[in-house]
C-alpha cells in the first residue's frame, strides 16, 4: 500500500502538534459557550475525535454525511444530504468539522443548509485548506495547513474507501487514480 504513496506530506507528530494548537484557538474563542463538533463523514472522522479530546471548554459530537456527484477525485458542486445531524441545533454554537476544502462547494451547502436552522453560531474548522481550487470565498475560521493542489489521503482521508487508516497524510501517485 504505500507504495502508492508518493511522499509523506505531514507525519503524525506535526499533525497532533497542529490539532492541538486549533483545539488550544477554539477551547479559547470559545470561553464560557459550550460548542458542538459537527463531524462531516466520513474524511473528518479521525480528525474530529483527536480535537475533540483536547477542547478544554464542555464539547458535544454529532454528525452529517453528504455525498457531491463528481468522479473519484473532484467534487461537481452537486451536493446531497446522506445522513443529518441527529439533534435540532437552535441556539447551538455549531463547529463544522472538515478534513480538507477543496471547491468549498460542499460547505457552502452545508452552511446554508444549517443556517436555516437558527443556530447561535455557525463556524468551520478544516484541518486542510486546497485554496488555489475553491470556486467560491469560503473560508474556515480554523484552518490546520494550507496545501498546494495534490491529491492526499490518510488520516481519515481516503481514496476509493482505502488509505484512511495511515496515521499520516501522503500524496496518493497520480498514475494510482489517472
Ligand atoms: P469540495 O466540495 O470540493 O470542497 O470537496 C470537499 C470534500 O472532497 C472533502 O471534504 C473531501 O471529502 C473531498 N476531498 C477533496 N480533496 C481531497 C483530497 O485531496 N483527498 C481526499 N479527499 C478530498
Ligand atoms: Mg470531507
Amino acid at each position: 500500500m504505500d507504495n502508492n504513496i508518493k511522499y509523506v506530506m505531514y507525519g503524525a507528530e506535526e499533525i497532533e502538534r497542529k490539532v492541538k494548537e486549533i483545539a488550544r484557538q477554539i477551547s479559547h474563542d470559545y470561553q464560557g459557550k459550550e460548542v458542538l463538533l459537527v463531524c462531516v463523514l466520513k474524511g473528518s472522522i479521525i480528525f474530529t475525535a483527536d480535537l475533540l479530546r483536547y477542547i478544554s471548554v464542555p464539547v458535544k459530537m454529532d454528525t452529517i454525511a453528504v455525498s457531491s456527484y463528481g468522479n473519484a477525485t473532484e467534487s461537481s458542486g452537486v451536493v446531497r444530504l446522506l445522513k443529518d445531524l441527529d439533534e435540532a441545533i437552535k441556539d447551538v454554537h455549531v463547529l463544522i468539522v472538515e478534513d480538507i476544502i477543496d471547491s468549498g462547494l460542499t460547505l457552502e451547502y452545508l452552511i446554508n443548509m444549517l443556517k436555516q436552522r437558527q443556530p447561535a453560531s455557525v463556524k468551520v474548522c478544516a484541518l486542510l485548506d486546497k485554496r488555489e481550487r475553491r470556486k467560491n470565498n469560503i473560508i474556515a475560521d480554523y484552518t490546520g495547513f494550507i496545501i498546494p493542489n495534490e491529491f492526499v489521503i490518510g488520516y481519515g482521508m481516503d481514496y476509493n474507501e482505502d488509505y484512511r487508516q495511515l496515521p499520516y497524510i501522503g500524496v496518493l501517485k497520480p498514475e494510482v487514480y489517472q
